[in-house]
């Protein structure tokens, strides 16, 4: 199983924060944003770990990171040149995934579930994370028939359940040929939420529901916010681990 980090995209709701580094290497209470994810793939169990960054100071991740020595993994980088949608972000990582299974993390968004048993268990499918919130408009939201997800949409004034796709996603390798299948959106953009779509509507789609506390850090105010219960989130994290 590899892993994905997707850290690409403009930042430009966390502007002027941004103006001086990439949005995920801001910090989230004692640690820069990314940080978490990395931990998150770690405890999954997951050691061979690509980032793909956007080219506004990509040059801040090898210097923070390197080559992954001092995390016991190993870092490969990418550059998404422009900010095409999370999906075209993930096709940049075809050769590096080479044929194997493939675990996606948001580069916004904490964690502090292990998913350790999923990525050890995963199958010829996808699966997606499901969390309960109470402003789902703000979301790519799952609509829920007899314990199968029928459908995602993405952002609507009329959600159809309080659950969130959260943004950590399992695809088997035929996610590059669902990718190269799409067509960009109204904003221009290859969607994640159209890559489960397909999967969900081929009946290949598993789900999960996260325990944990869970944040996308990617606005202003929920960048606070994570900021803020950054001491809760820190103190469960280190529970779990
Ligand atoms: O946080 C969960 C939500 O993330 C899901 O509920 C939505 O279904 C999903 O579309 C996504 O929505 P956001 O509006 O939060 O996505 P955003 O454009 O903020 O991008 C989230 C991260 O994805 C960002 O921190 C970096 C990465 N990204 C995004 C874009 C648009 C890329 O790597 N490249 C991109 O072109």
């Amino acid at each position: 199983m590899k892993g994905i980090i997707l850290a690409g995209g403009t930042g430009s709701r966390l502007y002027p924060l941004t103006k001086m580094t990439n949005k995920h290497l801001l910090p989230v209470y004692d640690k820069p944003m990314i940080y978490y994810l990395i931990e998150t793939l770690i405890n999954a169990g997951i050691k061979n770990i690509m980032i793909v960054s956007g080219r506004g100071h990509a040059g801040h991740f090898l210097e923070l990171l390197g080559s992954g020595v001092d995390f016991g993994v190993h870092f490969t980088y990418e550059i998404q040149e422009e900010a095409g949608g999370i999906a075209q972000a993930l096709s940049l990582a075809e050769d590096f995934v080479d044929g194997d299974s493939v675990t996606v993390i948001l580069g916004d968004n904490i964690f502090q579930d292990c998913i350790k048993e999923e990525v050890r268990n995963s199958k010829d499918c996808a699966k997606i994370f499901l969390k309960e919130v109470t402003n789902a408009h703000s979301f790519g939201i799952a609509e829920l028939k007899n314990e199968t997800v029928i459908g995602i949409e993405e952002k609507t004034k009329v959600p159809r359940s309080n659950f969130a796709v959260t943004g950590l996603y399992i695809y088997d390798s035929d996610v590059f040929d669902v990718i190269k299948s799409l067509k960009p959106s109204g904003r221009g953009e290859l969607e994640i939420t159209d890559v489960n779509n397909y999967y969900i509507n081929k009946g290949m789609m598993e789900y999960g529901v996260l325990e944990g506390f869970w944040s996308d850090a990617g606005t202003l105010d929920r960048f606070i916010k994570s900021k803020y219960t950054g001491t809760t989130a820190h103190t469960y994290y280190r529970f779990t681990e």
